[in-house]
């Protein structure tokens, strides 16, 4: 085949010399405009997996890169005075000047014609190549060429950032975090041979214009980073090798990423790779490893299904479908590494203390947990967790995983940081909760949770959202809920709490179960609804009845009397249910609230009746007794509540004594398109706690210990609710504290000869897995 390659870095170079390894006679041309040693930049990084899978490829790449790069183990973060190292990380790192050039000296060894200082123009310069791959970086000109092909998807990230080299050599990957009278700078540092470090800065893009940084030229911002950072260089001098920039070297992240890779042009096949297709943000590493390992995936559908030009359709094909699926995922960590380092200056560096921000800081990603950072680093994990049990007043010789920590909050102590997640039952009769109640919460409060929340449980008959919900308007439910709360008081030292609710546009329905399935109105015996507008929530639902200023009276009145008769009950805890599309909730939200009085409108009107109802339950609840509210902090409707307006709402509450944000999101309109995945509403809760100031629940496809001790450790939320992994498992924390090899949890003493024998159990099988070789990033 005739391939050329149009670009000579990292991804054309050693595409080109794969692919004449496979095939010696394949005709291969790297076209590049710079001259050979004409690159700037300063280190790459990689991980030692990508390393591992380089040298499967070609070894003597390997050997050449691993005898000049530098590698190192440990992170270290400067913050506040402070430093905090942990190891086992495993990367490496080289300057990209002396990657280029064993990646040309290799090609030139293998055959491979390199062509410098020649502008390729367009692919239709080359038409007798069978393949053309488009190498030619982040401003790819073929990509721009055929964008109606390619549909690149390209977002310009809000920070600003430098890359600049220093001869002080630093030994671990460090970061410097420095705040100025305009907010806080970070710098990114990591050797690369044995004289040079890369020095990245970064800060966002208000700091950077309010310091005048838009109009310095590369050698006074040089100047500037100097004198931020004095107190690390100690005297060493930073560089720039952007001195032919013209104007500021400050530059912000462009992320890339392409529908579709390939196009055949009438006479040869177009490839993107690397930078051209994909790029990934420095936070994580380097797009340097994305463009080898697309290098090598092509030449390995190549090896596989023959390297013929009538072979390269199928694959093109498959290069796109193998890799996309990993740059997807990279590109995601990426993404919310790249987030942190946006939002730290803002949400973390005032707030968390070191222990805990360097904690938040190696967890960025979402990528690496409580459990990889054990397996990376077992003394400073154990360190961290002796610190955090320290800040829980917890004093026993061995750490105890942040999970098991307890939590107080006034007059009410947790033992530790699991909640059973309110959930509709739809079992109750006229409102009373029965032995069905009794059996399923009393079964939850018995399995190792800190906290059992009930179902949502309704001020009046009306404001239920089906015939089966529980309610709390007369002595009779009072008494149903008062054999419960004191069971579990009897029997368990869990706490127990209401969730106060009213159905709103929502109410009248079918159990789930029923034919008709969820939202849908009663086949018979419907009641009139109310709601803030007269607005349906499914389009063919029964239509409410917007609230008048006496039914709002009669609502928070209503409310009132619940709350009383719940503290007659004896709950420890009560929160007020102001999320997913339920009346109070239905105020909040612009989707649902049409109204063009003092309670419609601006976010601040939306929220004066929830807030008057949460003001006078606050009131009628005792004060040495908590109060939460669950917030749907994000409608996923266009037009609807965002998560910046969760943390105005969040700051609302807690001006009138809300002790917790409860986050949760959606059901709020029927055209929502949440984004769902592994612990998807937490970044909600992180956001309103470290920017509004108030605890928070987390909740959302949390399901293992590991969720909740990495959510907990790096102050995200300070409780984690589950849900339906209850319903699978009452007892849920048991079996997780004995997954996770914890054997501190007091179980029932009726259930006690059961604790030994799951230990055990999970014992072995952490052994075995133990034997299974580990991953390394
Ligand atoms: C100059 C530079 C410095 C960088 N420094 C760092 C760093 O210090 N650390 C880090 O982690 N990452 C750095 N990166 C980013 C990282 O190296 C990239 O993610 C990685 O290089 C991607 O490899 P690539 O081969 O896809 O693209 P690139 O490395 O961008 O290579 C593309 C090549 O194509 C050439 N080219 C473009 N258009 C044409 C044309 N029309 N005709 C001929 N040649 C053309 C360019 O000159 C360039 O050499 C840098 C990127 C660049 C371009
Ligand atoms: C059967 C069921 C009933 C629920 N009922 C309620 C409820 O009454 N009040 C509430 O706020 N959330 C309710 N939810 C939402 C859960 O509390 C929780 O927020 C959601 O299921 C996500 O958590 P998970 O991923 O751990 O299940 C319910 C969820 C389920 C599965």
């Amino acid at each position: 085949m005739k391939i050329v390659c149009i670009g000579g870095g990292p991804a054309g170079l050693y595409f080109g010399l794969l692919m004449k390894k496979l095939g010696a006679h394949h005709d291969i041309t790297v076209v590049e405009r710079n001259r050979p040693y004409d690159t700037f930049g300063w280190g790459v990084v990689f991980s030692d997996a990508t390393m591992d899978n380089m040298r499967a490829w070609d070894t003597e790449t390997a050997d050449a890169i691993e005898a000049s790069f530098a590698h190192w183990d440990d992170i270290e973060l400067q913050f506040k005075g402070r430093t905090i190292r942990s190891g086992g990380h495993g990367f490496v790192g080289i300057g990209r000047k002396k990657l280029l050039n064993i990646l040309q000296a290799r090609c030139e060894a293998l055959g491979v014609k390199l062509v410098f200082e020649t502008e390729a123009d367009s692919d239709a310069d080359y038409p007798d190549a069978d393949l053309v791959i488009a190498s030619d970086g982040i401003n790819s000109r073929i990509r721009s060429k055929y964008a109606s092909v390619f549909k690149p998807d390209i977002v310009t990230r809000p920070n600003r950032f430098i890359w600049l080299g220093t001869r002080k050599v630093y030994e671990p990957f460090t970061f410097l975090f420095e705040k100025t009278e305009h907010g806080w700078f970070q710098a990114h540092i990591y050797q690369f041979d044995d004289s040079t470090s890369t020095f990245i800065v970064e800060c966002p893009e208000h700091v950077w214009l309010a310091h005048g940084l838009d109009k310095a030229d590369p050698e006074q911002s040089v100047a500037f980073c100097e004198k931020l950072f004095a107190a690390n260089l100690q005297g060493e001098k930073l560089m720039t090798n952007a001195r032919h920039l013209r104007g500021s070297a400050w530059i912000n992240f462009q992320r890339v990423k392409c529908e579709q890779w390939s196009h055949f042009n009438g006479s040869s096949h177009v490839v993107l790779m690397g930078d051209a297709v994909h790029t990934a943000h420095f936070a994580i590493g380097s797009g340097t490893k994305l463009a080898l390992e697309d290098a090598i995936e092509l030449t390995r559908q190549f090896k596989q299904h023959g390297d013929r030009a009538e072979h390269i359709p199928e694959v093109l094909a498959r290069y796109q479908q193998e890799r996309a699926i990993d740059v997807i995922r990279l590109q995601n960590a990426a993404w919310n590494a790249m987030e942190w380092f946006e939002v730290c200056g803002e949400r973390y560096c005032d707030q968390l203390e070191p222990e805990q921000f360097m904690y938040s800081m190696l967890t960025r990603s979402q990528r690496i947990s409580h459990e990889n950072l054990r397996l990376r680093d077992k003394a400073w994990l154990e360190g961290f967790e002796r610190w955090f049990d320290a800040k829980c007043g917890v004093q026993v010789p061995a750490a105890i995983p942040p999970m098991f920590t307890p939590y107080s909050v006034r007059g009410v102590t947790l033992k530790n940081r699991v909640v059973v997640s309110p959930m509709a039952q739809y079992s109750a009769v006229d409102g009373l909760p029965g032995d069905y109640h009794l059996v399923h919460l009393g079964a939850r409060a018995m399995g190792g949770a800190g906290m059992v929340v009930a179902e949502m449980t309704c001020p009046s008959a009306d404001a239920r959202i089906t015939p089966g919900c529980p309610g709390l308007w007369n002595d009779a439910q009072r008494d149903g809920w008062r054999r419960i709360v004191d069971y579990v008081h009897r029997e368990t030292d869990a706490k127990i709490a209401i969730q106060l609710g009213h159905a709103g546009a929502k109410g009248s329905t079918n159990a789930p179960w029923q034919a008709s399935g969820a939202d849908q109105p009663l086949a018979s015996g419907n009641w009139p609804l109310i709601a803030p507008s007269a607005q349906p929530y499914l389009a063919d639902g029964q239509v409410p009845r917007a609230m008048t200023r006496a039914d709002m009276d009669r609502v928070r009145d209503d409310f009132v009397r619940s709350a009383r008769l719940a503290a007659e009950a004896g709950f420890d805890w009560l929160e007020l249910h102001c999320a997913h599309g339920y009346l109070l909730s239905a105020f909040i939200s612009p989707l649902t609230n049409r109204r063009g009085d003092d309670y419609g409108g601006t976010l601040a009107n939306r929220l004066r009746y929830p807030l008057e109802v949460f003001a006078a339950l606050r009131e009628a609840w005792p004060q040495h007794l908590p109060m939460s509210v669950r917030i749907s902090a994000h409608d996923w409707v266009e037009g609807g509540i965002t998560p910046t307006d969760a943390v105005a709402i969040a700051k609302a509450f807690k001006a009138l004594g809300a002790d917790m944000i409860d986050c949760s999101s959606g059901q709020v309109s029927a055209e929502q398109k949440p984004t769902y995945g592994r612990m998807y509403q937490t970044p909600f809760a992180d956001r309103i706690r470290n920017e509004a100031g108030i605890a928070t629940i987390a909740v959302g496809a949390i399901s293992e210990a590991d969720h909740v001790n990495s959510i907990i450790s790096a102050g995200r939320a300070d409780l984690c609710a589950i849900a339906r992994p209850h319903l699978a498992n009452p007892a849920w924390t048991l079996t997780e504290a004995a997954k996770i090899g914890y054997t501190g949890m007091a179980w029932p003493k009726q259930y006690v000869s059961g604790k030994s024998q799951m230990e055990a159990h999970f014992q072995r099988e952490r052994a075995v897995q133990a034997t299974k070789p580990q991953g390394s990033t």
